[in-house]
């Protein structure tokens, strides 16, 4: 099989890459390892920032997002006394979108077929090569039979877990980690939101964050220490600790009820660089992580397959050679800055096993502050609704 572009992983990094560049004429065949219905079986992130929601805008499928999406103003973070409200509308002018990536998956997969856009499911053993030339190409098995195509261009949108990343040499890169020392466990249920904005905790007894997917569906998470297991912690017990955590008035307002899903995700702040090698660009986790704290994971790789596009769109239609070489820089400037509200944001909200009562005070006045600081609270709404692209 040959193509222009050939994408590895149909998570939202790869679908939406598939879509734009299929809109701009650009050939492309994505590639994936699960089937579609383990793809949208991972419940993951859930606020959108505008550049995600713009691109389902450009791509003209924002039909459902825009009917069932939940438009947010602002948001809350909870220092154990009161809500402190984040104004994000009123300070940028600007809101996020509560959609599921769940949602924003299976609208990208439904609208494959309609668009030409080929995807791949199902495939085992997937090797990149001779990304370093101008003829690379990917190698996979499938059903016993083995497969391959040869494409101009490989794009990594295949997770952190995936080969990609692992194919560009160690001389040639560097990795920046932090792993945090807990997990977020998430608990997924079919009941109205304790509270119509988010609210991330502060509680002594450790974080908690309050969000929804809808009216009728909600999210919470607490931070439980790497050795907690998913099995120890029975809804009542789940729900109890957020009751105390999220403080009592969003308890009174919590509406208890079975688990739809619930799992533990550790916490890791990682980059890539550089976020290409020769032929080969790597977008979203397959390049970065961020931990949760902010909601930047998803809305990361949507900034970054905008640029990928761009790049792709400047190499494919216009000769223009130094978009590709330039997209590294480009999106790396995008993550950095990411990374560095996700870390702060964690950092403010978490209690760290090392830390003691002076870290606490830091996070006591730094709270204090925002609470009282306009410019403050303008600073964190910027970063929240999404940095430029
Ligand atoms: P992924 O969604 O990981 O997609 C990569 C795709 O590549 C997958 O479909 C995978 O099956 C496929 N793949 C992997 N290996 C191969 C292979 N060898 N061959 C072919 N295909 C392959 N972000 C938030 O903002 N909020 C959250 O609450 C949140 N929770 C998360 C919970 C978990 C457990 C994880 C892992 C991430 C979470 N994130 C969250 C981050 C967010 O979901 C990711 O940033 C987002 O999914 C990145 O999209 P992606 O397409 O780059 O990667
Ligand atoms: C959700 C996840 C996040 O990481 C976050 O910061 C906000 C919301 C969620 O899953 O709803």
């Amino acid at each position: 099989m040959k193509t222009q572009v050939a994408i590895i992983g149909a998570g939202p990094a790869g679908l939406f890459l598939g879509h734009l560049l299929k809109a701009e004429g650009i050939d492309c065949v994505v590639i994936e390892r699960q089937t579609p219905d383990h793809v949208l079986s991972r419940i993951r992130a859930g606020v959108l920032e505008q550049v995600t929601v713009g691109l389902m805008e450009r791509l003209g499928l924002d039909a459902r997002l825009k009917a069932e999406g939940l438009v947010e103003g602002g948001f809350n973070l909870a220092d154990g006394e009161r809500l402190i409200r984040i104004d994000c509308q009123g300070l940028t002018g600007k809101t996020v979108v509560v959609y599921g990536q769940t949602e924003i998956t299976r609208d990208l997969m439904e609208a494959a077929p309609s668009r030409g856009l080929e995807v791949i499911y199902g495939v085992g053993d997937v090797a990149v090569h001779d990304i370093e030339s101008d003829a690379p190409y990917v190698t996979w098995t499938k059903d016993g039979s083995a497969g391959r195509i040869d494409a101009r261009f490989i794009i990594g949108c295949d997770g952190f877990h995936g080969p990609s990343r692992k194919a560009i040499p160690a001389s040639a890169a560097r990795e920046f980690e932090r792993v945090y020392p807990f997990g977020w466990l998430g608990i997924l249920a079919d009941v109205p939101p304790c509270h119509d904005e988010l609210i991330y905790a502060n509680h002594e007894r450790g974080f908690a964050l309050a969000s929804m997917r809808s009216h009728t569906r909600s999210r919470y998470y607490i931070d439980v220490p790497l050795t907690e297991k998913v099995e120890d912690w029975s809804d009542d017990r789940l729900w109890d600790e957020l009751a105390i955590r999220l403080g009592p008035d969003a308890a009174a307002n919590m509406t208890r009820g079975p688990a739809l899903e619930k799992s533990i995700a550790p916490l890791r702040s990682y980059v890539f660089e550089p976020m290409r090698h020769g032929s080969l660009l790597l977008c979203g986790d397959a390049a970065h992580i961020v931990p949760p704290t902010g909601a930047k994971g998803l809305n990361l790789a949507a900034s970054d397959v905008h640029y990928a596009c761009e790049a792709l769109a400047g190499w494919f239609k216009r000769n223009d050679a130094d978009a590709v070489a330039g997209y590294s820089e480009r999106a790396l400037a995008r993550v950095w800055k990411s990374e560095r509200f996700s870390w702060s944001l964690t950092k403010l909200m978490h209690r760290f096993p090392e830390d003691g009562p002076f870290e606490r005070k830091m996070q006591v006045a730094e709270l204090e502050y925002i609470a009282s600081s306009v410019a403050a609270q303008a600073a964190i709404a910027e970063n929240y609704v999404g940095l430029p692209v």
